[in-house]
C-alpha cells in the first residue's frame, strides 16, 4: 500500500489526476483498505440537498483497518506512546496487539452495558490511552462517539449530551492538567442533572480523587472490563454510517454537531496523514492537540493508526512542570514529526531560548502548525529554533468540518513559504470568490475561500438539523462549500489564509462564536445587552473583547466585570472567558437596530484612525464614549 507522493512533479501530476477524474483517483486509494463489501459508487453528490455519499454501499469497519490489517505484521509495534502530565510518573507504551485487545475488551463491555450500533456515546476524558480505546471501541461496535473537550464546563457538556441524546458517558474520576487535579466526574454529575437521556456512565480511574457513584447508573471502567473477552468481532458498517459527532462553534449561538461518517473519513485521514507529514514506517509522530478537537481525532488517533504508525499522546500542558516540557518529550521519544498550534509556539517563544538548551531535538524531520494563521515571526522562530532550520514546516489549513488537512505544503516536497498554507492536497478544489460569488482566477487575488467539489472526509450534516447544514455552508455561495475564511493567492499561486470573515473568533486555536459568548454574558442578571468581538492578542492570536450594557445594581464596575467573566467560564469554560470587559452606556447601532461590529472591532484593536462611515448610526454619540472608555 503506497500512496505517498515522492516529488513536486509527482504532486502536480497526482493533483491534476484528482481534479480530472476524482472518482478514479479516490477509488484507487480506497481500494487498498479492507472492505467487507466493495462500494457501488465512489461518489454520489447532490448539491441541492446537499447530500453526499462516498463509497456508497461499501461495508467495512474502520478499526479492522487499524487492527486486523496490521496484526500479522505489526503486532508488537508500538501504537501509542503515552506521556503522563507528571514526568516522574512512568509512561506507557502500547503495542498494536495490546491496543487491539483493550479495544475489543472495552467493545464487549460497552455492549454488555447496553450500547448498540447507532447509539451516541459522549466521551469526556483526560488524555489517557483509555480515551483512545473509548473512541476506537465506539468505532468497533458502530456507536457514534462525541468527544467533549474536558476543559468545557458542565453546562457546555450537558448541552452537547442533550443535543445528540447520548445514551452513555465515558469519563474519569479526575484529570491531571499541569498542577491541577480537575474533578471531571463531579462535572459529569452536574451535567447529568440537566439531562435525561444518559443511562450509564463508565468511570476510568486516573487521579484517585473521591467520586460519588450513582447506584445503577455509574460503573467503574476496571469493573466492567473484568470478565470481558479480549476478542471482538467488528460490527459491519455502511460506509456512510456515522463515525462521530464533534461540536464546534459557528456564527450563531448554539454550537453545532459536525457529523463525520466512516468510509470517506477513514480514506482521507490516512491519505492526508501520510502525505503531508511524509510519514515513514517506524517514525514517531506527535500531535500535541487534545482528542476533544478534530486535530486530535484525525492526527492523534485515526490518521496515524490507520497508517500503522506510532503516535504520541501527551496528558499534560506545554509549560508544566517547566517550559521545556515539549522539547523534553521530543528527545525522550525521538519524535520525528511534531505538530502543534501557533499559540503554543508563541507562548514558548516568549520564554526565550533558555528552556531549549538542554535538548537536542535532532530526531525531528518535520514540524507542523495548525489551528490559526501563523504569523511570520512565530514561523521563523519555530523553523529556526525547533526545526533547526532544516525541517520542512507544514502550515496545515483545515477545519472540524473538513475532517482532514486540506491546504498544506507536503513536507520536503512543496517549497516552504513562511505563513502560507500553500497548495491544496490532491482531491481538494479550493476557489476564491468575491462577495457576489464570482470566481477570482489567477494570482494576486484575495477573497473568500470555498471548496467547489466534494472530498471524502467532508461534513455530512449538522446533527439533527440538515437545514442548518445547508444554510451554514452551502447557501452563501450556492452549491459550494463556504469555509468562512478569507484567503489570498499570491504571485506564485500559493495560498495564504487570512482568518475568519464571519462572527467566529479564533482564540488560542480554539474556535469561539461571538454570539455564543454574548449569550453566556447575557445570563448574568445585571446584563442588559452585550456585543463581543475578537482583537489581536500576542499569544492567543485573538483575544475576546466584550462590550456590556448593564445595570450595576449597587455593585462596583470591577466587581461586576469579574462576575461577568466568571459567568462565561461557568457556562462555556475557561477558554471562552473574555480578556476584556468594557461597561458601556450604549452600542453603536444602525437604524435597523443592527450592531455595527466593524466599529467595535476597530476600537478593540486600537485602530480608531479610520472608523469608516458612521453616518448611518442611530446613536453616533456612543462611539466617542466607547473610545474614551476603551480598556486596551
Ligand atoms: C478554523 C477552523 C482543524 C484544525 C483545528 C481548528 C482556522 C485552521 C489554519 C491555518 C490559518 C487556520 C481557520 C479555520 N485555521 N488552521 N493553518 N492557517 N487558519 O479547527 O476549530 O474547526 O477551526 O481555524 O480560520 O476556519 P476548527
Amino acid at each position: 500500500m503506497n500512496h505517498k507522493i515522492q516529488s513536486l512533479s509527482g504532486y502536480i501530476n497526482e493533483y491534476q489526476e484528482s481534479v480530472d477524474q476524482p472518482e478514479k483517483f479516490w477509488n484507487g486509494i480506497a481500494e487498498s483498505f479492507h472492505w467487507q463489501k466493495p462500494w457501488d459508487n465512489v461518489l454520489s453528490w447532490e448539491s441541492e440537498g446537499p447530500n453526499v455519499k462516498w463509497f456508497e454501499n461499501g461495508k467495512l469497519n474502520l478499526t479492522e483497518n487499524i487492527f486486523e490489517r496490521y496484526l500479522f505484521t505489526h503486532a508488537n509495534k508500538t501504537a501509542i506512546l503515552w506521556e503522563p502530565n507528571d514526568p516522574n510518573e512512568e509512561g506507557r507504551k502500547i503495542s498494536y496487539l495490546e491496543l487491539y485487545e483493550m479495544t475489543c475488551q472495552f467493545s464487549n463491555a460497552m455492549t454488555s452495558q447496553g450500547v448498540m450500533k447507532g447509539d451516541r456515546v459522549v466521551i469526556y476524558m483526560p488524555m489517557i490511552p483509555e480515551a483512545a480505546v473509548a473512541m476506537l471501541a465506539c468505532a468497533r461496535i458502530g456507536a457514534v462517539h462525541s468527544v467533549v473537550f474536558a476543559g468545557f464546563s458542565s453546562s457546555a457538556l450537558a448541552d452537547r449530551i442533550n443535543d445528540c441524546e447520548a445514551k452513555m458517558v465515558l469519563t474519569s474520576d479526575g484529570n491531571f492538567r499541569g498542577s491541577k487535579n480537575i474533578p471531571v466526574k463531579a462535572l459529569v454529575d452536574e451535567a447529568l442533572e440537566k439531562t435525561t437521556c444518559v443511562e450509564k456512565v463508565i468511570v476510568c480511574k486516573r487521579t484517585k480523587i473521591k467520586v460519588t457513584m450513582v447506584e445503577g447508573r455509574d460503573v467503574w471502567w476496571h469493573d466492567v472490563i473484568k470478565n470481558e473477552a479480549i476478542e471482538h468481532k467488528a460490527t459491519v458498517l455502511d460506509s456512510e454510517d456515522l463515525l462521530f459527532i464533534l461540536y464546534t462553534s459557528g456564527s450563531t449561538g448554539k454550537p453545532k454537531g459536525v457529523v463525520h461518517s466512516t468510509g470517506g473519513y477513514m480514506v482521507y485521514t490516512y491519505y492526508s496523514f501520510l502525505n503531508v507529514f511524509q510519514y515513514k514506517q517506524n517514525d514517531v509522530f506527535w500531535c500535541t492537540a487534545d482528542i476533544g478537537w478534530i486535530t486530535g481525532h484525525s492526527y492523534i488517533i485515526y490518521g496515524p493508526l490507520l497508517a500503522g504508525g506510532t503516535t504520541v499522546m501527551f496528558e499534560g500542558i506545554p509549560t508544566f512542570p517547566h517550559p521545556g516540557r515539549f522539547w523534553e518529550i521530543i528527545d525522550k521519544y525521538k519524535v520525528n514529526q511534531f505538530y502543534t498550534a501557533p499559540t503554543a509556539i508563541r507562548a514558548l517563544q516568549a520564554k526565550g531560548l533558555e528552556p531549549l538548551e538542554p535538548y537536542k531535538l535532532d530526531s525531528l524531520k518535520v514540524i507542523g502548525s495548525v489551528g490559526e494563521p501563523i504569523n511570520e515571526e512565530a514561523w521563523h522562530w519555530y523553523h529556526d529554533n525547533i526545526g533547526k532550520g532544516n525541517c520542512p514546516l507544514v502550515d496545515t489549513w483545515w477545519q472540524t468540518e473538513t475532517g482532514g488537512i486540506m491546504i498544506s505544503p507536503l513536507a520536503g516536497i512543496t517549497p516552504n513559504k513562511p505563513a502560507h498554507a500553500s497548495l491544496p492536497l490532491p482531491g481538494i478544489q479550493p476557489i476564491i470568490v468575491d462577495a457576489e460569488g464570482n470566481e477570482l482566477k489567477g494570482n494576486n487575488v484575495e477573497g473568500n475561500l470555498c471548496i467547489k467539489f466534494p472530498w471524502p472526509s467532508m461534513i455530512r450534516t449538522t446533527y439533527g438539523d440538515h437545514k442548518r447544514f445547508k444554510e451554514t455552508y452551502f447557501t452563501t455561495y450556492p452549491g459550494m462549500y463556504f469555509t468562512g475564511d478569507g484567503v489570498k493567492r499570491d504571485h506564485d499561486g500559493y495560498l495564504r489564509i487570512l482568518g475568519r470573515v464571519d462572527d467566529v473568533m479564533n482564540v488560542s486555536g480554539h474556535r469561539m462564536g461571538t454570539a455564543e459568548v454574548e449569550n453566556a454574558i447575557n445570563e448574568h442578571p445585571n446584563v442588559i445587552e452585550s456585543a463581543v468581538v475578537g482583537f489581536p492578542h500576542e499569544i492567543k492570536g485573538q483575544g475576546i473583547y466584550a462590550y456590556v450594557i448593564c445595570d450595576l445594581k449597587g455593585l462596583s464596575g470591577e466587581a461586576l466585570i469579574d462576575e461577568i467573566k466568571n459567568t462565561v467560564r461557568k457556562i462555556i469554560g475557561p477558554i471562552a472567558k473574555p480578556d476584556v470587559v468594557q461597561i458601556v452606556s450604549g452600542l453603536p447601532k444602525t437604524r435597523s437596530g443592527k450592531i455595527m461590529r466593524r466599529i467595535l472591532r476597530k476600537v478593540a484593536s486600537k485602530d480608531i484612525s479610520n472608523l469608516g462611515d458612521t453616518s448611518t448610526l442611530l446613536n453616533p454619540e456612543v462611539v466617542d464614549q466607547i473610545i474614551k472608555g476603551a480598556k486596551n
